[in-house]
C-alpha cells in the first residue's frame, strides 16, 4: 500500500506544535508495518538543504493553481531512521518566509494560495515522480483540498484512491475571503453553507471533512467533543453528519525523540530503573531558570503555546496563591503577546518561586519535562496533546483538565487506593486548577506512594506502532470499500 501524506510541518525540518511531532513519526510507524510511504511538506526559508542531505531534483514540478502555473522546485530525501521518502516544495514566493504560517500570531493573506500549492504540489509530484498513491491522508486546513481534488476528478486517468483527512485542531479551519474560490478554481458550486461556505467566507477545513473517505482525530474523545456546541466552533453538526466515518485515533509518542533514558540533550539520563539522573535533570533545570536550587521543592514545568487553547491565564490569575505555596514553576511557552506578558509580570513579582521563559526551544522543552516533578497543561480543550505522554515518560506527574486527549491518556489520582498516573479537573477556573495543585502537593509529601505513580507512569506505552496499526485499518478499510483499483 502507497500512502501520501501531505503536512504543512514535519519534524525535522519545521515545528510549530504537535502537529510536526506526528508528521515526523507516523510515517516511520506506517513504514515499519510495510506500507510505502512519501512525505510532502514545503520547503519553509528556515529549512537547510545541506543539514537534511537533501538533493535537488533537476527537474521542476509545473502546478496549476486556478487559472495560473506555479514553477516548483523540488528537494528529495528520507525522513530519518526510515525509509519514509520525502519530497519538500520549493517555491520561494510562497514558502521563502519568516514563518510557516504568519507573523506575530496572524495569517499570511495569500495562505489559500500557498497551501493549495501544497495540495496540488504534492499529487503532482507524487505522480510524476513517485506513483501514484492508494491513500492520500491530509492533515489539518492546509492539506483539505487534497481529498476534494481528488474527488472532484483533478486528476482524470489515475487509479482509485481513498482519503483520509486527519484534524488536529478544530479552532483552526483555514477562514478565508470567498474570492480564493475563484481563483484556486474550486468551483461556485460548491459555496454554500453545506459546501465550503462559512458564513461568507471559503472553509478550507470543510473541504477535508466533506470530501475525505474517513475523517479521524487525534483522540477518541476529542472526537466526541467536536460533535457538541461547546467543542464543535461552528462545525459540529457537519461533524455528527459524519456518523461513523468520523472517529478518534490516540496520537503515539516519538520514544526515539522522547525518552530520559536516551535523551542526548539531558546533563544525565535515567529510567524507572534508576531515577538517580533526574535530580541532576531537577537541578539543570532551577539553574536555567534561575530558581533557587532546592532539591526537594515540587517543581511545577510546562511547555506549550501560548494561545487561548492552552488555559495559562488561569495560571496568571492564581499566581499570587501560588507564589504562597512552597513550590516552584518553570514555564517555557510562547505566543500571544498578552499572555507571555502576563506570564513575565508574574516571574518579575515572585522571582523565586514563578519562572518563566518566552521562547521556543526544543531542548529546554526536554530539561523542563526531565527535571521537573508535575507537568501542568490546563488546557481550555486539548484535540490530544503529545505533552501529558512525554510527561509520563520523564517521571513527571501531569496536572491536566480532563478534556480531549488529556482526559484519555491521564487517570486522577486516588490516594486511597494508590492509582493513576495525573490530577484532573474538571471545571475551567483558578479555583479549579489551585485546588488540584493542592492535591497535587498533598500527595508529593507522601514519598512512597509518589515513587509509584511516578514509575507508573514512566512505564506506560504509547508507542507510534498502536496509532500506525489503526491507521492502516482505516486505510484497508476505505480501499475495500471503494473497491478494485
Ligand atoms: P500543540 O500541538 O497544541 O501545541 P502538543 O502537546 O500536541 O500541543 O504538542 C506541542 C509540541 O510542541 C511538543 O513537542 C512541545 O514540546 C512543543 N512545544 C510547545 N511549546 C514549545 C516551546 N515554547 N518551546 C519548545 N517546544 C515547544
Ligand atoms: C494540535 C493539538 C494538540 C495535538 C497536536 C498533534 O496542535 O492542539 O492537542 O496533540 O495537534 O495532533
Amino acid at each position: 500500500m502507497h500512502v501520501l501524506i501531505i503536512a504543512s510541518e514535519v519534524i525535522p525540518f519545521s515545528k510549530t506544535g504537535g502537529l510536526a511531532d506526528v508528521t515526523g513519526a507516523l510515517p516511520r510507524a506506517l513504514a515499519n508495518r510495510g506500507a510505502r510511504v512519501t512525505v510532502v511538506t514545503p520547503r519553509y526559508e528556515s529549512i537547510d538543504p545541506v543539514a537534511h542531505s537533501l538533493a535537488r531534483r533537476l527537474r521542476t514540478l509545473t502546478v496549476p493553481i486556478g487559472a495560473d502555473t506555479v514553477e516548483v522546485g523540488v528537494y528529495e530525501g528520507s525522513l530519518p531512521g526510515s525509509h519514509a521518502r520525502v519530497y519538500l516544495l520549493d517555491h520561494p514566493p510562497s514558502y521563502g518566509r519568516p514563518h510557516p504560517y504568519g507573523e506575530e500570531g496572524g495569517d499570511y493573506p495569500d495562505n489559500p494560495r500557498r497551501f493549495a500549492l501544497l495540495c496540488r504540489g504534492a499529487l503532482e509530484v507524487t505522480r510524476d515522480m513517485g506513483g501514484w498513491p492508494d491513500i492520500v491522508h491530509a492533515f489539518d486546513w492546509q492539506g483539505a483540498l487534497a481529498p476534494l481534488m481528488i474527488r472532484r476528478g483533478w486528476f482524470p486517468g489515475t487509479p482509485r484512491t481513498g482519503c483520509v483527512f486527519t484534524v488536529h485542531n478544530l479552532a483552526f479551519q483555514g477562514l478565508y475571503p470567498a474570492h480564493f474560490v475563484d481563483e484556486l478554481g474550486l468551483g461556485r458550486d460548491l459555496f454554500h453553507p453545506e459546501g465550503l461556505e462559512f458564513y461568507g467566507d471559503l472553509n478550507l477545513l470543510k473541504a477535508g471533512v466533506l470530501f475525505a473517505d474517513r475523517t479521524t482525530t487525534v483522540s477518541p474523545k476529542y472526537a466526541r467533543e467536536i460533535q457538541t456546541p461547546e467543542y464543535g466552533c461552528g462545525l459540529d453538526g457537519l461533524l455528527r453528519s459524519r456518523g461513523s466515518r468520523l472517529s478518534g485515533i490516540l496520537n503515539g509518542v516519538d520514544y526515539d525523540v522522547w525518552d530520559p533514558r536516551r535523551d542526548p540533550i539531558l546533563p544525565k539520563t535515567y529510567g524507572p530503573d534508576d531515577l538517580a539522573g533526574k535530580a541532576i535533570c531537577k537541578e539543570a533545570l532551577q539553574k536555567a531558570f534561575g530558581l533557587p536550587l532546592r532539591p526537594t521543592v515540587p517543581l511545577i514545568g510546562a511547555v506549550s503555546r501560548l494561545t487561548e487553547q492552552k488555559g495559562f491565564d488561569l495560571v496568571a490569575e492564581i499566581a499570587e496563591d501560588l507564589a504562597r505555596l512552597d513550590v516552584q514553576l518553570a514555564i517555557l511557552g510562547a505566543g500571544a503577546k498578552d499572555l507571555e506578558a502576563r506570564l513575565t509580570d508574574v516571574a518579575r513579582r515572585f522571582p523565586n518561586k514563578l519562572a518563566g521563559r518566552i521562547a521556543f526551544d526544543d531542548r529546554l522543552a526536554h530539561l523542563v519535562e526531565a527535571g521537573s516533578d508535575m507537568f501542568l497543561i490546563p488546557s481550555r480543550f486539548e484535540p490530544c496533546g503529545l505533552t501529558q505522554m512525554y510527561s509520563l515518560r520523564y517521571g513527571s506527574i501531569p496536572i491536566a483538565r480532563a478534556v480531549g486527549g488529556l482526559d484519555d491518556t491521564i487517570v486522577d489520582y486516588d490516594p486511597r487506593s494508590r492509582t493513576g498516573n495525573g490530577f484532573k479537573f474538571e471545571e475551567y477556573s483558578g479555583p479549579a486548577l489551585l485546588a488540584t495543585i493542592r492535591r497535587a502537593l498533598n500527595a508529593y509529601n507522601g514519598a512512597d506512594a509518589w515513587r509509584e505513580t511516578m514509575l507508573r507512569g514512566m512505564r506506560l506505552d504509547y508507542s507510534w506502532d498502536i496509532a500506525g496499526r489503526r491507521y492502516l485499518e482505516t486505510y484497508e478499510e476505505i480501499l475495500k470499500e471503494l473497491g478494485p483499483a
